[in-house]
C-alpha cells in the first residue's frame, strides 16, 4: 500500500510518517512544500497522478491563525485552492483522501454544556476557520474522503502551546492565561494512529478527533506545569484581557461520537497524552545534549 503525506515538516505530518513506518508501511511519499507545493496544480498532478498513492493524508496547511487575518489571500490559496488541487487529483486516480480540519469551523457561542457534533451548523469567525471550512468543501470533490476536525494540536516537531508555556516558565514565575476558551488538546502521536486506522477503512465522512477531556487554556497550562514539576502560578484571565487579531471560539468542545459509532478507537485522555509528550520532549533534550557533547 502506498501512502502520500503532505506537511511532513509540520507537527502532525511528521508523526503520521512515524506511525506509518512503525507499522511497517515503508512505501511512504513524504512531501512538504519543497517536494510538492500544494498550490501548484501541475506539481500536484505530477506527484499524485505520477506516483498513484492509495491514500493521501493531507496535513499541509496555512496554520498561523492570527497572521491569516492579514494574509487572507495566502491562507485561501493554501487551505482552499491547495486542497482542491489534491482532491481533484486523488479523485482522478481513485485514491482515498484524509483532510485535517479544525474546531475553528464553529463559532463556539453555545454554552459550555453543549458539545459540537459533526453535523452542527458551522460558522467560522476567523480567516483561518473560513479557509479550513472551504477546504472541507473542496476535499469533498473526492467521494473517498475523510474529514477529521481536531483542536489544540501539540507534537514534537513544531511550536505549540505546551512548548510556549515551558519556555515562558524558564523566565517567569507567574503567567496570565485565558480561562474562558474551552476545548480539548490533541497529541499528534495519538491523532496519527487514528488517521492510519481510518485510512485502512472505507468509512468515509466527517469526524471529530481530539484527546478526551474538556478544559480551558488556563487549566491546560496548570496541568503542563504539574506534569513537569514546575512551580509557576497561572493567573486566569478573560479573552477580553488578551485580545488577538483572530476571533476564537469560547466553546470548542467537540463530540467524538462519530468515532465510536464507526468503530474507531477514541484518543486517550489529554492528561495521559501530556505525560507521554513531556517524556518525549525530555528525551529529545537529552539526545540534543549528547550530540553537543560528542
Ligand atoms: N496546530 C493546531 O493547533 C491545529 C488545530 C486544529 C487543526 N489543525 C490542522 O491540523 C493540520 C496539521 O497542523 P500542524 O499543526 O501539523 O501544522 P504545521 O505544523 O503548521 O504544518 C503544516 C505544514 O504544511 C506546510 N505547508 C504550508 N504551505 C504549504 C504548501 N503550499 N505546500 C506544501 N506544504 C505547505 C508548512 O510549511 P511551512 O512551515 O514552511 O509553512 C508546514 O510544514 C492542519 O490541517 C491544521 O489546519 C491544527
Amino acid at each position: 500500500m502506498r501512502f502520500l503525506v503532505t506537511g511532513v515538516k509540520g507537527q502532525l505530518g511528521y508523526d503520521v510518517v512515524r506511525e506509518l513506518k512503525s507499522r511497517g508501511y515503508n512505501d511512504v511519499l513524504e512531501y512538504d512544500i519543497e517536494q510538492m507545493d500544494i498550490t501548484d496544480a501541475r506539481q500536484v498532478e505530477q506527484c499524485i497522478v505520477g506516483n498513484e498513492p492509495d491514500v493521501v493524508i493531507h496535513c499541509a496547511a496555512y496554520t498561523a491563525v492570527d497572521k491569516a487575518e492579514d494574509e487572507p489571500e495566502l491562507a485561501e490559496k493554501i487551505n482552499v485552492a491547495g486542497t482542491k488541487n489534491i482532491a481533484e487529483m486523488t479523485e482522478l486516480i481513485g485514491c482515498k483522501l484524509i483532510y485535517i480540519s479544525t474546531d475553528y469551523v464553529f463559532d463556539g457561542r453555545q454554552p459550555l454544556s453543549y458539545i459540537y457534533d459533526v453535523d452542527d451548523k458551522v460558522n467560522p469567525q476567523s480567516v483561518y476557520g473560513k479557509t479550513k471550512y472551504k477546504g472541507e468543501l473542496a476535499a469533498k470533490i473526492n467521494p473517498r474522503c475523510f474529514i477529521v476536525r481536531t483542536s489544540w494540536v501539540f507534537g514534537i516537531n513544531g511550536n505549540n502551546f505546551v512548548k510556549t508555556m515551558l519556555k515562558l516558565a524558564e523566565t517567569k514565575d507567574e503567567i496570565n492565561v485565558v480561562s474562558d476558551q474551552y476545548g480539548s488538546p490533541t497529541y499528534t502521536v495519538d491523532l496519527a494512529k487514528l488517521l492510519v486506522d481510518m485510512s485502512l477503512t472505507y468509512k468515509f465522512g466527517t469526524y471529530h478527533a481530539s484527546n478526551e477531556g474538556y478544559i480551558s487554556w488556563a487549566q491546560f497550562a496548570e496541568e503542563i506545569f504539574k506534569v513537569n514539576n514546575i512551580d509557576v502560578k497561572v493567573n486566569h484571565i478573560s479573552t477580553k484581557e488578551y485580545p488577538t487579531k483572530a476571533r476564537r471560539p469560547h466553546n470548542s468542545c467537540l463530540s467524538k461520537i462519530s468515532l465510536t459509532n464507526n468503530g474507531f478507537e477514541r484518543l486517550p485522555d489529554y492528561k495521559d497524552a501530556l505525560i507521554r509528550y513531556s517524556k518525549e520532549l525530555k528525551e529529545q533534550k537529552e539526545n540534543e545534549k549528547k550530540l553537543i557533547l560528542k
